[in-house]
């Protein structure tokens, strides 16, 4: 863009057009939409439980019967997608319980796509909820097995398309992970279920509360051996790069907010859908500094939503969801 022919000033005032609320209004770039959301649910097994997670307030660990009456209230506020994350209450060191048909995530499909069939519910595919260890795959010697592991995550997958996911979203940063699963569900017949890559995944601080709600932290080590270096704008580039050569339908980049120089690069050199997660961390923070009086929640994160989509997101999950959308 060049401004080589434009007047200066006086001619040229650029305050001209923020006068009044009309002007601003008609003339503001980036609209958050209802369609632009994703809403994260926790679910546990057993039936009504309705647990506040101390560090994201106002969300929720909830059996199957509390996601049905979340999922009514989402659709009704206009919301059009889930992402589900299950909290066995059975952890084994290969996280079995992840491609068990009668698992909290299969039992949850089944009952959410019955009564709410135009709901798009998106899985997440990892393990770290699962693993007694609460890594992302299968230990040996202290450190996460890639091709092992790819077999459980295909398993799983395959279980979540079997039970009625709409969108399958991998999270678990193995390398080949989305070319597996793909090859997995086609084998399957579920050529049509599109896969959501967590593809740039950062090793970040900002999952804190997630692991929490999750109750997926590792008990030993961290996952700097298969999440991303907080660093590292390249390397995200070949991660996404990868995925899509592999058959990912839509690239995520995770965390938001203290990335999105990542976004907007990627929005650039690729042309494929891109979601961003606003996580668990950068809600909280929203959420405590407006319990303390010392920012308007509301309008740090409506500032913070349209941040990531100006950047280039164009599916947003987040925390926030039903909030934004009652001020949208
Ligand atoms: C891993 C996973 C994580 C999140 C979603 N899936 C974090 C982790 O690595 O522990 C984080 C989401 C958030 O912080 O909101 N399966």
């Amino acid at each position: 863009m060049s401004n080589f022919n434009y007047p200066n000033f006086p001619v040229s005032r650029l305050r001209r057009l923020r006068k009044t609320a009309s002007l601003r209004d008609m003339f503001r770039e980036t609209i958050l939409t209802k369609n632009d959301f994703v809403f994260p649910l926790f679910i546990v097994e057993g039936n009504g439980i309705r647990n506040e997670i101390s560090s994201m307030p106002n969300i929720f660990q909830l059996s199957v019967d509390g996601a049905l009456r979340e999922c009514e209230e989402i659709l009704n506020l206009g919301i059009r997608a889930v992402l589900l994350f299950g909290i066995p209450k059975h952890k084994d060191e290969i996280g079995s319980e992840a491609y068990n048909e009668n698992g909290v995530i299969q039992n949850a499909l089944r009952e959410i796509k019955k009564r709410f069939p135009e709901l798009l519910v998106i899985t997440d595919v990892c393990l770290c909820e699962y693993t007694s260890h609460g890594h992302c795959g299968a230990i040996e010697n202290g450190d996460v097995l890639n091709d092992v592991t790819l077999e459980l995550l295909a398993k799983e997958a395959l279980s979540h398309a079997e039970n009625g996911a709409d969108i399958i979203a991998p999270s678990d940063m193995m390398d080949g992970r989305v070319a597996k699963i793909r090859r997995t569900l086609d084998e399957n017949d579920f050529t049509d279920i599109p896969i959501m890559a967590y593809s740039a995944k950062f090793a970040s601080a900002f999952y804190g509360p997630f692991r929490e709600a999750a109750e997926s932290a590792p008990q030993f080590g961290n996952r700097k051996s298969y999440q991303m270096d907080i660093g590292n704008s390249d390397e995200a580039m070949r991660e996404i790069a990868a995925d899509i050569s592999e058959g990912a339908d839509i690239v995520m980049i995770k965390p938001a907010l203290a990335y999105l120089d990542i976004i907007r690069r990627a929005k650039d050199e690729f042309n494929i859908p891109l979601a961003a997660y606003n996580v668990s961390g950068e809600y909280s923070m929203i959420k405590a500094a407006d319990e303390k009086g010392w920012i308007d929640g509301d309008k740090a994160m409506m500032e913070s939503l349209i941040s990531i989509k100006r950047a280039g997101a164009d599916v947003i999950i987040t925390y926030f969801a039903k909030d934004a959308v009652k001020l949208i």
